[in-house]
């Protein structure tokens, strides 16, 4: 709700800061409906518009910046209830404008505003500036002359302050977590220039999903999905400094003796910089279509137990027999051995099994990335953690992120148009953090405040190389 008299730039600063079809204007809706602009006879036409536009997008809960003067208390109750009432967060923006500069600017117009009824409209300042403070808004943001003068010289656009502020702690690490491959024609050079644009964008390593077939969340099925440690093997023979892993590998695919030697394998090739994200397993169809057995959910979670035992056993040095809490196995001949200890992140959030076995056997968990569950999850972790006598800070924290990162607000929108699907656009926005890189950081970073060590990052719209440039911004600003 922008609040200013005529010529204190409302529209100007809504143009700046959102996208067209986010600002609904009194003036632009008289030109609509009525002669122009200034048809003041239209005022009641275009009113009655305005009010419908904004009833519409905010039944969608989309964003919608009303540009009136925003003088009336009555027309601001009603829109506050009406973004109340559909759930939205509400914002009065009040233009701080001196008078002498309205009148000025006002003066310069084509059409200016009589100067009596312009003087009326700083008289309503007044006390609309007092009334904003107790009509419940969630935030009153002031706009003064020198907001304006920014704008134009085009820095500082953003309506919310970028830069991390001293109570911010240091940003997460960041893996570029790769789901689809839409390589054309030419694998092994896709491959390849991914992952020396994941270097240059400041990743910390590369996780490749393990699937069969391409799962639904992702792409269609006839797309491919290549088998992960022959890939990796090849993403090692590049020399980078990158970790490489899976994220995750269900267990139920491969003996664990063969995962362990597939891990160690890697491991050496890469340079000690080797994980294993591991999982019970979900998808059946998958299983079913490669003849792999697909045992009830409590049998993969045993499994899951038993795989994670077995690699570590096959891991650990000497070749004597190893005799565990579930395995056994008459030798542990298994060379290569991993130059360092690779790393084992348990992906799931199930409380009661999964977050259990990442608490007893794992070096990290993986959860959805948004904070109220890392929050609420986190907490189980260390609950299990303290159950079974390990001190939590053995067990890291990380997410699986997948976020809508466009290069600017328009970018944004038309990529959730695009990835939607019939998800509506506000849902699909939400559910992946859909906003710019300096938003998609300062999320990060409040991550990190609450535990995340590694972030695994995947892009939904990832098409190739250029793409990791949207995700480099968004490192920088760590
Ligand atoms: N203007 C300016 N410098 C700014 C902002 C605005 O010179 N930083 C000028 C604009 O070019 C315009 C006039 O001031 O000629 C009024 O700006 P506008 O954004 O149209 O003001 P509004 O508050 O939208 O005025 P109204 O209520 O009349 O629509
Ligand atoms: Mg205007």
């Amino acid at each position: 709700m922008l609040v200013g008299p005529s010529g204190a730039g409302k529209s100007t600063w809504a143009a700046a800061h959102f996208r067209a079809a986010e600002v609904v204007s009194s003036d632009a809706l008289r030109a609509v409906v009525g002669s122009g602009e200034h048809d003041l006879d239209a005022s009641g036409d275009a009113f009655s518009l305005l009010d419908q536009v904004v009833a519409a997008r905010l039944g969608r809960r989309l964003t919608v910046v009303v540009d009136t003067l925003g003088l009336d208390h009555a027309r601001r109750a009603d829109y506050l209830e009406r973004g109340r009432s559909n759930g939205m967060p509400c914002v009065a923006v009040l233009f701080e404008t001196p008078g002498a500069v309205c009148r000025e600017r006002n003066s310069g117009r084509d059409r200016p505003v009589p100067s009596r009824v312009l003087g009326q409209q700083l008289a309503a300042m007044d006390s609309a500036r007092s009334a904003l403070a107790s009509e419940g808004w969630d935030e009153v943001v002031t706009v003064t002359v020198e907001d304006q003068e920014r704008d134009r010289a085009g820095a500082g656009t953003r309506v919310e302050p970028a830069r991390r502020s001293r109570a911010d702690g240091a940003g997460p690490e960041v893996v570029l977590q790769v789901s689809r491959f839409p390589w054309g024609q030419d694998p092994a050079g896709w491959l390849r220039s991914v992952a020396l644009a994941a270097v240059e964008a400041g990743f910390g390593g590369i996780a490749l999903m393990d699937h069969l077939i391409q799962i639904p969340q992702v792409d269609r099925a006839w797309e491919p999905i290549p088998e992960p440690w022959v890939t990796l093997g090849m993403l090692a023979g590049l020399g980078t400094e990158l970790r490489l892993g899976t994220l995750v590998s269900p267990v139920t695919f491969r003996p664990a003796g063969v995962t362990a030697k597939a891990v160690a394998t890697l491991d050496v090739l890469c340079g000690g910089r080797a994980f294993v994200g591991l999982g019970a397993g979900w998808w059946e169809r998958e299983h079913l279509a490669f003849g792999v057995p697909f045992p009830p959910a409590s049998r993969r979670l045993d499994l899951l137990e038993q795989s994670i035992e077995t690699m570590r056993a096959l891991w650990a040095t000497g070749t004597k027999a190893y005799t565990g809490e579930r395995v056994s196995l008459p030798e542990t001949t298994a060379y290569p051995r991993p130059l360092g200890r690779p790393q084992v992140v348990v992906g799931g959030s199930g409380e009661v099994r999964t977050l259990r076995i990442a608490a007893r056997q794992g070096d990290a968990c993986n959860l959805p990335s948004d904070l109220d569950t890392v929050r609420h999850k986190a907490a189980v972790l260390a609950g299990h953690c303290e159950a079974a006598g390990r001190d939590p800070a053995e067990v890291a924290v990380t997410v699986l992120d997948v976020p809508v990162l466009g290069r600017d607000r328009d970018d944004t929108c038309r990529r959730v148009e695009r990835l939607r699907g019939r998800t509506d656009a506000a849902t699909y926005a939400r559910r992946h953090h859909a906003g710019e890189a300096h938003q998609h950081a300062r999320r990060y970073r409040e991550l990190a405040d609450h535990g995340v060590s590694t972030v695994f990052l995947a892009l939904p719209d990832l098409e190739g190389p250029d793409d990791l440039e949207r995700a480099a911004a968004l490192l920088r600003e760590l």
